[in-house]
Formats: structure tokens, sequence, C-alpha cells
């Protein structure tokens, strides 16, 4: 069977797409999809590095340069890209904007985000840190489907660590982050095996998700 096609939308490191490559190059993910292009909207980011060192081609589209244009319009320009390499899901990794009705159309909603918290707790730019100012003992990560909506499609896979008194941003950041790596290829893992079926918010998987 053909392998299923990714374009990755990011703003900054790329640890998620690297583990997402990884997981593509000899992973989980490694008979059933390929990442085929990186899209980055920040000048310097580092996800630009982790796409290069593997060989998969990059566009930087700055999105600092176009904030005079509607969304949608700046959006046409990542679908271009995106539809120029056959891309079959859509994976934001760190992408710290909105995206539009348009971009999420072009791709029938074969778009999936991670974010580092136990959704709908947490939405946001400062997950662990309103985590840890709100006092909360557990945290986590979420895999789901993207709407137009921030931090709100349905969810796919959560996983939940816990939050400890002497946490920081910094060591809460790595305890989540670790699981992200392993639930975001998974996420995709069930994609390509067609294990996950939409019913309104409800993500239903048919099987296990073992981690
Ligand atoms: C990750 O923790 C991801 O969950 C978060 O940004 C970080 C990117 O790290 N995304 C969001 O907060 C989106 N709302 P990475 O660049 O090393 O993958």
């Amino acid at each position: 069977m053909a392998k299923l096609k990714i374009g990755a939308i990011a703003s900054g490191s790329g640890s998620n797409l690297e583990a997402i490559i990884k997981s593509c190059e000899d992973g989980i993910l490694k008979t059933k999809a390929s990442v085929e292009v990186l899209i980055c909207n920040k000048a310097g980011a580092f996800c630009m590095e982790r796409a290069k060192n593997h060989n998969i081609p990059y566009e930087l589209i700055e999105s600092d340069k176009f904030l005079h244009l509607p969304r949608e319009e700046y959006d046409e320009r990542m679908i271009k890209v995106l539809k120029k390499y056959n891309c079959d899901l859509i994976v934001l990794v760190g992408y710290m904007r909105l995206i539009s009705k348009n971009l999420i159309n072009a791709f029938n909603g074969n778009i999936m985000n991670i974010h580092p918290a136990l959704l709908p707790a947490f939405k946001g730019l400062h997950a662990h840190r309103d985590v840890l100012e709100y006092g909360a003992k557990v945290s986590g990560c979420t895999v789901h489907f993207v709407d137009v909506e921030s931090d709100h499609g349905p969810i796919i896979i959560q996983k939940c660590v816990p939050v400890y008194d002497t946490d920081t941003e910094a060591t809460l950041g790595s305890r989540v982050l670790e699981w992200e790596h392993k639930i975001f290829p998974k996420a995709i893992e069930l994609f390509c095996d067609k294990k996950l079926s939409i019913a309104g918010r409800l993500v239903i998987v048919d099987g296990d998700v073992n981690l």
C-alpha cells in the first residue's frame, strides 16, 4: 500500500516534527507514512534545521510579513505548497497560529494538532505556566483533529502526567514533551490504519491505543 504523505507545519524547535520523522524512518510509521514537506512560519526556527538534517524539503512562509493579509490568503500560500507535495495528512507540530476554514477544507479535515495540556483545560500558548499557576495536580498532552477554534477539535489521544509541587515550566514541559513524542506518531498510525472515525465531537478508535 502507498505510504501516507504527511505535510508538517511548525513555528519553533520542531521536536515533535523530529519524533514523527524518526517514526517514519525507523519506527511505528516506517511502512506507513513519510514526511514530504515542512512549512515554517518563523525565520530562524530550528525545525528547519531538523528537516534539512533528514533531507526533507522545507519552505519558510514568514507570517510576520503577511500580517496585512487576511488569514485565508496566508493559508492559501501554505495550501499551494502542501498540494504540490500531494499531502494526505497535515500535522501542526508547534504551529502557534490559528488556521482558516480554507486550509481545513482543502484537506478534508485531515489535520491534527498537538497541545501540551489535557484539553479542554489550559488552552492557549502558555499551557504549562497556566497549569502551575492554577495548582493542577495532573497535566498531559492531547492530539486532536483541528477545527476553526483554537485547541478545540475532536480528541484522538490524551496522556496524563503528574504535576509536582517542585515543578517549573521547564520540568513539567519536558515530562509532557516525552509523551507528546509518543502520542503524535501513535495518532498518525491509527489514522494510517483507518482506525479513527468521527461522530460529532467523539473520535471512535477501533481497537486499543497501546503506547
Ligand atoms: C509542543 O509542546 C506543542 O505541544 C506545543 O508547542 C510545543 C512545540 O514544541 N504546541 C502548542 O502549544 C500549540 N497550542 P516542538 O517545536 O519542540 O515540537
